[in-house]
């Protein structure tokens, strides 16, 4: 048995979390396991209703439970920030997601706007730090409101919390090569026994003291890993890297604003939001993990059921794998696979006319076909 929290939140999140926890009924039999679902009801209309983000009591029954589903938290009647900070940011700094996990990977017969480019070139998987950096809301202001104002928003950069995200990285690159080798390797590379590579992106020419403090880290740890290769991408050339030769990439570690900003691009690369999945992992397992869309609430799109569910029935698949059950997590990729190769249904955001739920079904009729 596997307690799973449920934060459907606001927006299209309700809409595509129904079709991740239908999918996530129908293979929970294939591991053996029973999903326990708890439902939590966070997000804009519970604070517009009663002023609560995230109260304690909340925290510590999301605490016990074994992983955590997220749809998407922001409210076009909420200021910006309030359930952002105040709900997802407050649940991965709480329990120490320190790493969030960010697949970029284009499915056959999903059209990437990258042209020239399939499914043999897009496969990269973007580790961003998730615990640091602006994200730690250190700062403040001075006269605020007032023609002297001062704003400040530091950077804050731990070598502990920089040394074990880098690591997880090489771990993830080790992981990889040994089930594949990464294809951008040379001959030379693989006479040295090398199967994977780590590009750190950063920007050391100008962040001289935090990026200083990566760089010097990324060095020392990547000596415990000879067999994978590691490179090095200021952030500003990344985006134009990832774009113009994203076979390139095989692991990318960075960090936290980075780290969001490129996986937005990543996502664009595999198809766009609706398909782009996450983990924001405690890989300790001293507090529950937390798996979401990439995406936000679309608030332009909400409400409609056209949301491509893709995204966060990916993120189940994620789900699944960090709760030891795979072979469900195998089978959704598996499912996702088959409809996105057969061109339909799909929703708008991918060229078709289908309905949010219709996605989800033929994702289950799929499930049920392969099974
Ligand atoms: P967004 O990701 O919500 O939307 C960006 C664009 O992508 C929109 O045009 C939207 O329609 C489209 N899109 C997103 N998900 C889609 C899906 N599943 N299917 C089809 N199209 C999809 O980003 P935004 O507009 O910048 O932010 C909206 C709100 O969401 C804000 O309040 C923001 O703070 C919040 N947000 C939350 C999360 C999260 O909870 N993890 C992530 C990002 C943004
Ligand atoms: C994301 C989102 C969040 C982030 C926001 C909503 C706080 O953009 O998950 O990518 O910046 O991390
Ligand atoms: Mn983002």
């Amino acid at each position: 048995m596997a307690t799973i929290g449920v934060i459907a939140g606001d927006g299209v999140g309700p809409e595509v979390v129904e079709q991740g926890l239908a999918v996530l009924a129908d293979v929970s039999r294939l591991d053996g396991k029973t999903f326990d679902l708890v439902s939590f009801n966070l997000g804009g209309e519970r604070y517009l209703k009663t002023g609560e983000i995230l109260p304690e009591s909340v925290i510590a029954d999301l605490r016990k439970c074994d992983a955590i589903f997220l749809g998407a938290v922001g409210h076009p009647g909420v200021a910006p920030g309030i359930l952002e900070k105040g709900i997802l940011l407050k649940l991965r700094f709480d329990f120490h997601q320190y790493v969030n996990l960010r697949p970029v990977k284009l499915f056959p017969g999903v059209e990437t706007p990258i042209r020239g480019k399939g499914p043999e070139e897009i496969d990269m998987v973007v580790v961003r730090e998730n615990n640091e950096d602006l994200y730690v809301g250190a700062g403040g202001f001075t006269y605020k409101g007032t023609p002297e104002e001062v704003a400040i928003q530091t950077s804050i950069n731990t070598r502990a919390g920089v040394e074990r995200v880098i690591r997880y990285a090489f771990e993830l690159a080790r992981q990889r090569g040994k089930v594949k080798p990464f294809r951008g390797l040379s001959d030379a590379d693989k006479a040295k026994g090398q199967i994977g590579l780590v590009t750190m992106v950063a920007k050391t020419n100008v962040l001289t003291f935090a990026h200083d403090l990566w760089m010097r880290t990324f060095t020392e740890v990547s000596a415990d890993y000879p067999d994978i290769k590691t490179d090095y991408n200021h952030v500003d050339a990344c985006c134009m890297r990832m774009v113009v030769s994203p076979e390139k990439y095989d692991v990318i570690v960075t960090t936290n604003m980075f780290g969001d900003i490129i996986t937005d691009l990543g996502a664009v690369l595999q198809g766009g939001m609706g398909l782009a999945a996450s983990g924001n992992l405690n890989p300790l397992k001293t507090a529950p993990s937390m798996f979401e869309p990439v995406h936000g609430s679309a608030p332009d799109i909400a409400g409609k059921g056209i949301a491509n569910p893709i995204a966060a029935l990916l993120s189940v698949a994620m789900l699944l794998d960090h709760v030891d059950a795979p072979k469900g997590a195998s089978a959704i990729r598996k499912a996702i696979g088959t409809v996105l190769a057969a061109g339909k249904p799909r929703t708008p955001d991918l060229g078709g006319t289908a309905k949010t739920a219709e996605v989800g079904a033929a994702v289950r009729a799929a499930l049920e076909k392969n099974a």
